[in-house]
């Protein structure tokens, strides 16, 4: 929470420097409607300005005004997006304009709660749309203003979160000023997407720097909080690295599902599979060496590989029949592709035979 002379000190600091700095003359921001507005703040949801530009002229130039977007073919709608990409934005767009002729008499709704229900639209584009075009009271809270926010009054924690997202609403509805309301609403959005960037915020410049806790604490980089990783489950996957005098085994993976189509060592899901492989197969052994356990991370787990080098005594045909494998020459590495743990124990091995004694 803010005291009320700070909430007073930053909107008058921002709309000071909307006036010097801010952009006054987008193609939206010129003959504004609540239509024209409302289709700009959904182009520029996950896009820069510079891109928005050209695609929001050709879209009014096909559909200036909501009756026609509502009449149009989706497919035309699409055509007119392709590029812009999130082409549920463009659906929705295409939805809601059709409520609007169904429900509205095809006028884009005033009314706070009528806006909030129309496809696509959520709080803080309602508020966009009704304190840009039409000077109503709203606060907004997209990306960029949250950002803004979380650094100035140093919110910790991740905005994706329920309370921390509150926090963050109730702090933009303190400082959101009762006048000049689209200045200020535009400014935010401004100062988030040039100034107060997530990497390189350039605070030297900002209207804000006086009081904004972040920045006094240098702690600007911690603001807004990050997504807490969730812990990976960790699996096991017992490699058998056969060697027979300088040559290796390896054994292509199925085409689908991990490292698919690429080369490996054999692998098995428990220690006694794979010791129960080499009792199978009779295999002559000549020397056994666990080598260190490596973890690899994947997007949904860890592995886990936990190797066994097995020098054979000789090199029995059954096993390359049995398991579509390939002795490779330790010579040089395989030309074939190789998940990237099983090169980095190829390596492993070569060195090992070329300095035996520092096994
Ligand atoms: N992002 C969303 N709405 C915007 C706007 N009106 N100006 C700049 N960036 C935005």
């Amino acid at each position: 929470m803010l005291s009320h002379q700070d909430a007073v000190w930053f909107s008058n600091q921002l709309v000071s420097w909307y006036q010097l700095h801010g952009r006054k003359t987008l193609p939206w921001q010129i003959n504004k409607s609540p239509y024209t507005t409302w289709l700009s703040e959904v182009m520029l949801q996950q896009t820069q300005v510079a891109t928005v530009i050209p695609y929001f002229q050709r879209f009014v130039q096909h559909f200036p005004d909501v009756k026609t977007l509502a009449q149009a073919p989706l497919d035309q709608v699409l055509h007119l997006w392709t590029g812009l990409g999130y082409y549920a934005r463009a659906r929705n767009l295409h939805k809601a304009a059709q409520t609007i002729v169904a429900e509205h008499g095809g006028e884009f709704p005033t009314e706070f709660a009528q806006v909030l229900a129309l496809p696509g639209i959520g709080r803080s584009t309602a508020g966009a749309v009704l304190s840009l075009a039409l000077g109503q009271h709203h606060p907004i809270l997209d990306g960029n203003c949250k950002r803004v926010l979380a650094r100035f009054a140093a919110i910790a924690g991740w905005p994706g979160e329920k309370a921390v997202e509150q926090q963050l609403w109730q702090l933009a509805e303190q400082v959101t000023p009762q006048a000049t309301v689209a200045e200020f609403n535009q400014a935010m959005m401004d100062l988030g997407a040039s100034l107060c960037s997530r990497s390189k915020p350039d605070c030297a410049a900002c209207p804000l720097k006086l009081k904004c806790k972040a920045a006094l604490r240098g702690e600007q980089a911690l603001f807004p909080g990050k997504k807490q990783k969730k812990q990976l489950p960790e699996k096991h996957s017992f490699w058998l690295l056969l060697q027979h005098e300088n040559n290796l085994l390896l054994s292509q993976r199925p085409a689908t599902g991990l490292w698919g189509g690429l080369f490996g060592f054999l692998e098995f899901s428990s220690e006694e599979e794979r010791t129960g492989y080499l009792a199978l197969h009779a295999l002559a052994v000549d020397s056994v060496q666990e080598l260190a356990a490596f973890r690899h991370t994947f997007s949904h787990f860890h592995l886990w590989i936990m190797p066994l080098q097995v020098k054979l005594k000789q090199c029995p045909s059954v096993v390359q029949e049995q398991s579509e494998a390939t002795w490779f020459t330790m010579d040089k590495i395989p030309q074939v592709g190789l998940s990237a743990p099983a090169k980095q124990l190829f390596q492993q091995l070569v060195q090992c035979a070329s300095s035996p004694k520092e096994q």
